[in-house]
């Protein structure tokens, strides 16, 4: 294990922005992965003030907008593991470091369902339940078995369960009390052997199999009809600097929500059991931010929600303050607060 020092980040976050951080690892096993807890409490004595460790998926959900002035812990643990399978079930199990569509296009080929939906999203299958990742109208919830983590204070490895894990919205007790105690290291989903359950409805996804011309869709039809949609909207992390949807969609009660659509009475919402969900891109294209560039940082052309490092040299600060002025705006004409979903560093 190489230990650096002042490590450039920007191949390490896809919004491609420059950071160093303080010292940098790379584990590749859950023994490398103590042996740098271990080192960070050597650097934690010699050198002080250093933050808490970092660690890090395929930075695809991670902002920096200043040096980071601690242990980034990058993890690469690798495998796949069929730990269980009957007639109509399997159990799979990933290593955190796996790239989270290699992993989706793994299971498909075996013919598993349950993953398809969740096509082409950029990062690692360790980071997958820190936000409960989710799209066209599938959470990892919908499918997560269990997770195994590194308690930081013990250095035992503990399970989760599904409500353990407490997922919410773009939320898990991973970002919320289990913040900066633990380190996911395997992750495991329950799929399905045969008679997937499709969800086709999202409007997009029947659309596309129409446009593809399929009636009688398998999982790898619908994972082709996601990769299609996500192409055509959401740009491609390698070539133009993002980190997916910037914010969170909001949820405003049902009495907000009555107030607001009295005033803007187009507003497109859906209903959740906490109140009413309007499309956050929505509000960022009605105020004028669709497409428009300040600096180096925009707000994509064909989605609003994805702020981009439009001209690859962005700063993290630079793209940040873009973020706030666009909160700023939505909240001046509709009273709303937008959140970021990006973690902020
Ligand atoms: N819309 C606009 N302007 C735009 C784009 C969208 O007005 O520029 C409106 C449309 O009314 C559309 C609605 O927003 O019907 C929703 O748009 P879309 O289906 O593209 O989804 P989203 O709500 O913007 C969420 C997730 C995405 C996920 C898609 C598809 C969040 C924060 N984002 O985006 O996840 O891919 O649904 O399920 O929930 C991510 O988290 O990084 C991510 C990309």
């Amino acid at each position: 294990m190489t230990v650096h020092e002042f490590h450039p980040l920007k191949a390490f976050n896809t919004f491609g922005v420059e950071a160093d951080a303080r010292y940098f690892v790379r584990v590749t096993s859950l023994e490398e992965l103590k042996e740098a807890l271990e080192l960070n409490q050597r650097l934690q004595t010699q050198t002080p003030g250093l933050e808490v460790p970092l660690f890090l998926g395929q930075g695809s959900n991670i902002l920096f907008t200043k040096d980071y002035k601690g242990l980034v812990i990058k993890l690469d643990l690798k495998g796949i593991e069929i730990e269980f399978v009957n007639e109509s079930e399997v159990l799979v199990s990933a290593m955190a470091g796996e790239n989270w569509h290699e992993f989706v296009l793994f299971t498909l080929s075996k013919n598993f369902g349950g993953l398809e939906n969740l096509s082409l999203i950029p990062g690692n299958v360790g980071t997958s339940p820190m936000q409960n990742i989710g799209a066209y109208g599938t959470e990892i919830k919908d499918v997560f078995e269990s997770c195994t983590a590194l308690n930081l204070q013990t250095r035992e490895l503990e399970k989760f369960s599904l409500d353990q894990a407490q997922f919410g919205y773009r939320e898990s007790f991973f970002k919320r009390e289990g913040k900066g105690n633990y380190a996911l290291v395997q992750v495991c989903f329950r799929l399905t052997t045969k008679d997937h359950n499709l969800k086709t409805d999202y409007g997009a996804i029947t659309t596309e199999l129409e446009v593809m011309g399929i009636k009688k869709p398998t999982i790898k039809d619908v994972s082709n009809a996601v990769i299609a949609i996500r192409q055509s909207k959401l740009p491609d992390p390698q070539k133009l600097g993002n980190a997916g949807s910037f914010f969170k969609n909001p949820t405003v009660s049902q009495s907000e929500f009555d107030t607001l659509q009295a005033k803007f009475p187009e507003l497109p919402h859906y209903p959740t059991p906490k109140g009413q969900k309007i499309p956050a891109a929505y509000l960022i294209e009605q105020c004028g931010w669709k497409g428009k560039q300040i600096g180096n940082a925009a707000s994509h052309a064909t989605q609003a929600l994805v702020l981009v490092n439009k001209t690859g040299k962005a700063s993290g600060k630079e793209l940040f303050d873009f973020s706030g002025l666009i909160i700023q705006s939505v909240h001046s004409t509709y009273g709303i607060t937008l959140e970021r979903e990006v973690n902020i560093v």
